[in-house]
């Protein structure tokens, strides 16, 4: 029997959860993941090894045309983030990306470009893509969109440990004030700002194991598919 695909958006808050639910439902349901944040983050990471002004718009207009973004799957299963043709996974998690990747993504041209690769990758369906405009902006139509939540604390502890996981150690007042300071720019941010969409379904992770997240997602999935 062949199953009908549908678009999973998955949307919200930084470190709430999103990607590490959006990777395990994927794979469970064979569809492909992606990462629209990495996209951000690598787009951030050619701005700043290339010293490009985020007020010169001929500048950064320039420097969109040079970028190429792709994904691939490595050999332990773990999707990969390219920039032209170069893994930048590691990268794009550091602290100086991070800093930065908000305020690019306030720029209209640096969204313009990444919704319209974002689209071309959901054109075939049987997506995951996680972000904070996916299901208001990129996939309007998607099937199943979530908008994803958590207590601050819980937030920065759990980033804290995914860093502390790749040896690198942060001090948790650094990561309170970075997703603090992300969130206030992802959400009053003039184009395309972070909101819950009319018909999303909020899920608070504050008190749930990524398990239990993911039970719930993979329910919620199976019912659209089958309703189509
Ligand atoms: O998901 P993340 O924390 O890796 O995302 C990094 C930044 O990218 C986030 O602070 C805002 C921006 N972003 C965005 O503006 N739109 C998206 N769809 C995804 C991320």
């Amino acid at each position: 029997m062949k199953l009908n695909k549908i678009i999973i958006a998955i949307d919200g808050y930084s470190a709430c959860g999103k990607s590490t639910t959006a990777k395990e439902v994927a794979k469970i349901l064979g569809y492909r993941y992606i990462d629209s944040g990495a996209m951000y983050r690598a787009v951030t990471l050619y701005f700043l090894d290339h010293h490009i002004a985020l007020t010169n718009p001929k500048e950064v207009d320039r420097a969109l045309q040079q970028i190429n973004i792709s994904f691939k799957v490595n050999a332990k299963n773990i999707t990969e983030t390219f920039l032209n043709g170069l893994s930048v996974e590691q990268e794009i998690r550091q602290m100086r990306v991070s800093e930065q990747v908000s305020p690019v993504s306030t720029l209209k041209a640096v969204r313009e470009a990444m919704v319209a690769q974002q689209r071309k990758l959901g054109k075939d369906k049987g997506i995951v893509m996680d972000g904070r405009d996916i299901g208001t902006v990129v996939f309007p139509q998607a099937e199943l969109k979530l908008f994803m939540t958590a207590d601050m604390l819980v937030r920065a502890f759990r980033r804290q440990r995914e860093w502390l996981e790749q040896d690198r150690l942060v001090d948790l007042d650094d990561v309170i004030e970075n997703i603090k300071k992300r969130d206030l720019i992802d959400t009053t941010r003039a184009e395309s700002p972070l909101r819950q969409a009319g018909d999303a379904t909020v899920i608070d992770t504050t008190h749930i194991t990524i398990d239990e997240q993911v039970d719930q997602v993979i329910r919620m999935a199976i019912s659209k598919i089958i309703a189509l």
